[in-house]
């Protein structure tokens, strides 16, 4: 099979590595020429380091490597059976890019797109052929992260889908079919454990460092929110943040935080400006987390039942399965646990319980428990 990616940035580059290793002939284009270069130099050079530690031999570096093309137009994807497009997150610029690969592929070829966050009917919208486009979304850093989001529009034939999720599991990654809505799963489940953290701050309940404590000693998460945040960027994260609020039609769950859209308007974007939440100049002082182990596990909590309403949320709208949201966020951002079983370790009960605490509390349309949580407490049910 022959692989067409357009976009060789972070992850044009990494659809063409991971396509290679797999057997497929990856053809890659960009319309810089500059990135198509600098894409060529960093695909060799971690090829030969995946090598000299190990991973691979010398050999099949040289064959994988072998295996990808750097195009010079849009008609190096002529024999393609699969195009994939990884370019800037811009509706128009990506309709009129796909209009422009229909002209030169087969009437065969699957037209796929990276997008993150916009909506795959609508740049299907834009092709002579819609029923051949179809979302294929892969996790940054693509080698290393093993989700891919399959996502058909209204207008997918279903043997596209069919042969995507196949094309998927050939590269030996964790294939989840998703509802073509706002954030898919991952970028819409994990938004809880940055918008509620923030919540948390703001109310001075307690600073970033306990929570991101709570969160990565109590939770067991690889990385707490804000020091995740900082390393996404508040360019990045705060864009998603308004993005899937507002294709939400201004849902309350999704509202971002003026503590957030403060540090994106300062250009405080944390690890790469050298400010976030956190300060990363050179001999700034860190804050350090409270103690207190009552504090720790109720931040925890708070933070936990939210994501749970909104993993039981997407269930609810069959935006997956348990089990494909489950191995969303515990492939895709690295859960330790996936959310529903977390919940039916919990008690669905108790999680409701608390919801419902904080509802009564905030009399706020955020804190409403999901009524897939609620029914299923009633008639004592688990997810597993
Ligand atoms: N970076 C992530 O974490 C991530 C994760 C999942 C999905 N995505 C999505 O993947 C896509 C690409 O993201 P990225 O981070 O690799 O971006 P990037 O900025 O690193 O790379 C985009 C590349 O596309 C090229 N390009 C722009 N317009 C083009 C055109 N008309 N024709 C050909 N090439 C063009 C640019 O020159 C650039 O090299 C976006 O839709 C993004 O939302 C990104």
């Amino acid at each position: 099979m022959k692989i067409g990616i357009i976009g060789s940035g972070a992850m044009g580059t990494g659809i063409a590595q991971v396509a290679a290793t797999a057997g497929n002939e990856a053809v890659i284009y960009d319309s810089n020429p500059a990135a198509l270069e600098k894409a060529k130099n960093q695909l060799h050079a971690t090829l030969n380091k995946l090598a000299e530690k190990g991973k691979i031999t010398l050999n099949e570096a040289g064959h994988i490597f072998g295996r990808i093309f750097f195009g010079t137009s849009l008609h190096s994807f002529t024999d393609c059976n699969i195009v994939v497009e990884a370019i800037v997150e811009d509706l128009g610029v990506k309709q009129k890019v796909f209009q422009e690969i229909e002209e030169v592929v087969s009437p065969h070829c699957i037209l796929a797109t990276n997008t993150s966050s916009l909506s795959i009917a609508s740049i299907a919208a834009a092709c002579k052929i819609p029923g051949r486009v179809i979302g294929i979304h892969f996790f940054n850093p693509v080698p290393l992260m093993s989700l891919v989001e399959i996502i058909p529009a209204i207008q997918t034939e279903k043997s596209i889908t069919e042969k995507a999720i196949e094309w998927v599991a050939f590269l030996k990654k964790d294939g989840v079919l998703a509802k073509d809505t706002p954030g898919f799963i991952v970028n819409r489940v994990a938004r809880p454990y940055y918008g509620e953290a923030i919540r948390i701050m703001e109310e001075g309940i307690a600073d970033c460092a306990t929570i991101d404590k709570a969160m990565t000693e109590t939770g067991g998460f690889k990385m707490g929110p804000f020091t995740l945040m900082d390393f996404i960027g508040a360019d990045v994260n705060y864009r998603v943040t308004e993005s899937v609020w507002q294709q939400f039609f201004y849902e309350p769950r999704f509202k971002p935080s003026f503590s957030q859209k403060r540090l994106f308007e300062a250009g405080y974007f944390g690890r790469k400006s050298g400010k976030g939440f956190y300060d990363y100049s050179e001999g700034a002082i860190q804050p350090e987390a409270n103690p207190d182990k009552a504090l720790a596990s109720n931040i925890f909590r708070r933070i936990i039942v939210m994501l749970i309403n909104e993993a039981a949320e997407a269930v609810l709208f069959q935006i997956g399965t348990p089990h494909a949201i489950d191995l969303a966020m515990t492939k895709g951002v690295n859960y330790p646990k996936g959310l529903l079983r977390w919940a039916d370790e919990m008690g669905v009960a108790s999680v409701v319980a608390e919801l419902d605490a904080l509802y009564d509390l905030y009399r706020e349309d955020r804190y409403r428990c999901s009524a897939l949580l609620r029914k299923m407490a009633a008639e004592n049910k688990n997810f597993y």
